[in-house]
């Protein structure tokens, strides 16, 4: 067919309506019909070839793996790279922590702590890691009772909620910031993970010749009063995927630098009993601009329930 045959046909398509639409959902739907008809045109898709993409859509819905494929093809990090431009065209303060993707593994309603917290529940003999630093404004005040919601693998890339083997928000957790603007908090150092090796999104990356390793990592949804949220992860330096994530999520300055510590006269002042490491890191919140979106992006999440 050419393209105004093509073009003939999804109008006669979209055009068919006996009531009142949602606009922007017809809009978008006419739109991506339109360009599903050039592609499979230009392409010549078989319709073996669309039939078996359409089972594998319901396969990846089934496996509940939509949310893992949409950072795996990019998508996530390219909605990011949007919301950075029109940030910069709304005119919001420069200077703010980047942000990077959520990905599919956050859970609300973590327990609170002020200033402080211990984020695991001690049956993981993982390396210690404690991290903290400051809530800051871009003119570098500190922001006090800021939010700072964190959540994490653990040593074995797992996530509390999803694994039911841990306890439930075992490395989860929301910390106030102190009135200087402090957080900081005891855990494990996380591991890596891996989309499951027989799951859709696999399947998919493998016929890309990709692979779907995620480097170690630490989420936080970082939120303050009159501040633009901030939904980040920071990369564990020097794991081998940490330029090589499959989820695109890696950016300059998220990469902050750990300190091993194994000295055992340290460990003793530490009041610890094996290795640890340390990081610190300070968030940068921009404050909220009018006409923007400023909190965390509206989606479906998973509940602990
Ligand atoms: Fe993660």
């Amino acid at each position: 067919m050419n393209k105004t045959q093509i073009q003939d046909f999804a109008k006669r398509i979209t055009g068919t309506q006996s009531a009142p639409a949602n606009e922007r959902v017809k809009a978008v739907v006419d739109r991506m019909l339109l360009d599903l008809f050039v592609l499979i045109e230009d392409m010549d898709v078989t319709p073996e070839e669309f039939w078996s993409a359409c089972n594998y859509v319901t396969e990846l819905g089934k496996s509940n793996e939509v949310g893992l494929l949409v950072p795996g093809l990019g998508i996530e990090h390219f909605l990011d790279l949007r919301q950075d431009e029109k940030e910069r065209a709304a005119g919001m303060e420069v200077g703010g922590t980047p942000r990077t993707i959520e990905g599919p593994l956050y859970v609300a309603g973590a327990p609170v702590s002020q200033g402080e917290a211990r984020l695991d529940d001690g049956t993981d003999d993982g390396e210690i890691l404690l991290m903290g630093g400051r809530v800051l404004d871009t003119r570098g005040n500190p922001v006090p009772g800021a939010k700072v919601e964190v959540w994490h693998a653990n040593t074995r890339g797992n996530y509390s909620v999803f694994d039911q083997s841990q306890s439930p928000f075992n490395l989860r957790r929301t910390i106030v910031t102190d009135c200087e603007g402090c957080y900081r908090f005891r855990s494990v150092m996380p591991s890596g993970y891996s989309c499951p090796p027989d799951g859709p999104t696999q399947t998919l990356l493998t016929l890309l010749g990709r692979h779907g390793h995620r480097p170690a990592h630490i989420h936080f949804f970082v939120s303050a009063p009159g501040f633009r949220t901030l939904t980040t992860q920071i990369n564990i330096k020097d794991d081998p995927h940490t330029h090589d994530d499959f989820a695109f999520a890696t950016r300059d300055g998220l990469i902050p630098d750990v300190v091993h510590h194994t000295d055992p006269a340290v460990l003793r002042d530490m009041g610890v009993d094996r290795p640890f490491a340390t990081i610190a890191f300070d968030f940068t919140l921009p404050h909220a601009v009018e006409g923007l979106t400023n909190a965390v992006v509206e989606r479906a999440r998973a509940s602990a329930a």
